[in-house]
């Protein structure tokens, strides 16, 4: 299992983006949400997506192991921070933002009261396949009925690299949501940015999908 703690504190982290994920501005409007609604990011690392959606005048929360990431999130982006102790978690807060340093399985739903709408970027895709179905189980748990997803996947021949990250099928998303969610695929793209991992590793090809998904059902 890739040991994340250790990315973080060898500063491996190539997977972070200095930009702001374009599926993020393109699809916004099919989240339907309301100013200041609640946007959760699974597994966020330090994703100035984050930054983009505060910008936007919505309210973040995000969950991260690292407490590394979170630090260099909030000093990187100048936003004064406060630690508190919620349950097993630290949890980071500043003006509209609280990241729960922590692990993703350990939150329960009252932890995200009021999340309207979740995007995941690089989180389902960073997890082995044993661990994507109880990720999928787990974030059906703890969102409410009616939220929506905004889901980007990757996709490449798993036996000419190993991960994170890892491919995952289309297939595969909808085995892992069509039980709860309602989903439409929105596009397939190639998106070589940040990917030098697989560049170096020479994979056939690299192909990225976007998905809006809703659940629908508990
Ligand atoms: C590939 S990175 C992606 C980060 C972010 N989504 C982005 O787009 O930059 C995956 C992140 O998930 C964090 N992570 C892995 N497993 C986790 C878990 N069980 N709970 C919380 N965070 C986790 C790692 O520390 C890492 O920062």
């Amino acid at each position: 299992m890739a040991n994340w703690l250790e990315f973080w504190e060898n500063n491996e982290i190539n997977w972070h983006s200095d930009v702001v994920t374009q599926e993020l501005e393109e699809y916004l409007g099919l989240l339907k949400l309301e100013p200041s609604d609640k946007v959760f990011f699974p597994l966020c690392g330090k994703s100035l997506d984050m930054i983009y959606m505060l910008n936007q005048g919505f309210s973040i929360i995000g969950v991260e192991l690292s407490e590394i990431g979170i630090k260099q999130f909030f000093h990187e982006n100048e936003l004064d921070f406060t630690i508190t102790q919620v349950d097993e978690f630290d949890l980071y807060s500043a003006k509209n933002i609280e990241i729960y340093c922590g692990d993703f399985f350990s939150l329960s739903p009252k932890h995200l009261c009021d999340v309207k709408a979740v995007f995941d970027r690089k989180s389902l895709i960073a997890l082995d396949q044993n661990l994507r179905q109880k990720y999928v189980k787990h974030l059906n748990d703890i969102i409410s009925l009616g939220v929506r997803v905004l889901l980007i996947i990757l996709h490449y021949p798993q036996h000419q690299m190993s991960g994170p990250p890892f491919s995952v099928q289309k297939s595969e998303v909808e085995s892992l949501f069509s039980m709860a969610f309602k989903y439409q695929e929105l596009k397939s793209f190639q998106d070589i940015e940040n990917r030098s991992k697989l560049m170096n590793a020479g994979v056939d090809y690299i192909e990225n999908a976007a998905y809006c998904l809703q659940k629908v059902r508990e």
